[in-house]
């Protein structure tokens, strides 16, 4: 995994919205796997600046978000639907039809799950899938505990997650026990994943995913095994890993061609 530590989160986050760029110059239809919460909204936002000011083009791209809360209608203002076209889509010029986000309304869930995986592998399946990481060191919504190798189902959210996520909803009360996301193996076929965590609640996370061993009590642990797995962090994130000084040795003496 390469590990990059900027010294702010908003560094970090047009760090992040290069790669998904040049991908996007590269490949125009290129199929995105999306986060949301509060981490990558920078790294959307400088996105959407990109697409304003430099024309980067969206319309061929297809994208498929990580997870969304059973039982909400998408114009719930706490969905992940409208987060999603809120902070982004909405922004952009991305076809509606290319959006795939869970349907938390879905009225028989084991069968849309196998549909949304057929979906992304119709899609010719995500070339680069972005993630932020809960402070108990899950992806998507795959809390400790869950299968390294779980496709996309039903889930259930833990106490902490849920307190973490009360915002949203006003009290951690009315947030959804349910949701749906892609597994851990979903998120491993990605082609490339780059994940972002930022402010000092995720440095044990982080520092548990990177240097700790690979387990399913975390199941960021599981990106060490991928082949193509960017770690982008600001400061306060990384203050708990070990290796700190090799990591920026390393991203000093980066091959100017690998740079974005
Ligand atoms: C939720 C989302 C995750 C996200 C996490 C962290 O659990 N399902 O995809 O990474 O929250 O959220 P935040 O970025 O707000 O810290």
């Amino acid at each position: 995994m390469e590990i990059i530590i900027q010294p702010t989160p908003e560094a970090a986050s047009i760090i992040a919205a290069r790669h998904v760029a040049r991908l996007v110059r590269d490949k125009p239809n290129a199929v995105l796997g999306l986060a949301t919460g509060s981490t990558p909204l920078v790294m959307y936002r400088e996105l959407v600046r990109m697409h304003k000011e430099q024309g980067l083009d969206f319309s061929q791209v297809t994208t498929f978000n990580l997870d969304e809360y059973v039982g909400l209608p998408t114009e719930h203002p706490a969905s992940y639907h409208a987060f999603m076209w809120d902070n982004f889509f909405s922004h952009i010029n991305v076809q509606r039809e290319r959006v795939h986000i869970p349907d938390g309304l879905a009225s028989h869930i084991p069968a849309f799950c196998r549909k949304y995986e057929e979906a992304i592998g119709a899609a010719g399946g995500i070339d680069l899938q972005v993630l932020g990481i809960g402070g108990d060191g899950h992806i998507g919504f795959n809390e400790p505990s869950s299968s390294l190798a779980s496709r996309t189902r039903i889930k259930t959210l833990t106490a902490e997650t849920r307190r973490d996520n009360a915002q949203a909803f006003g009290s951690p009360d009315k947030v959804p026990f349910h949701v749906i996301t892609m597994g851990v193996g979903t998120i491993m076929d990605a082609r490339q994943v780059i994940i972002l965590a930022f402010g000092s609640k995720k440095a044990e996370a982080i520092a548990a995913a990177v240097e700790g061993p690979i387990t399913a009590m975390v199941p960021a642990s599981i990106l060490q095994m991928h082949p193509v797995a960017q770690c982008i962090i600001d400061e306060a994130a990384a203050t708990k890993l070990k290796r700190i000084e090799y990591y920026r040795w390393v991203y000093d003496r980066k091959p100017d061609w690998q740079k974005v």
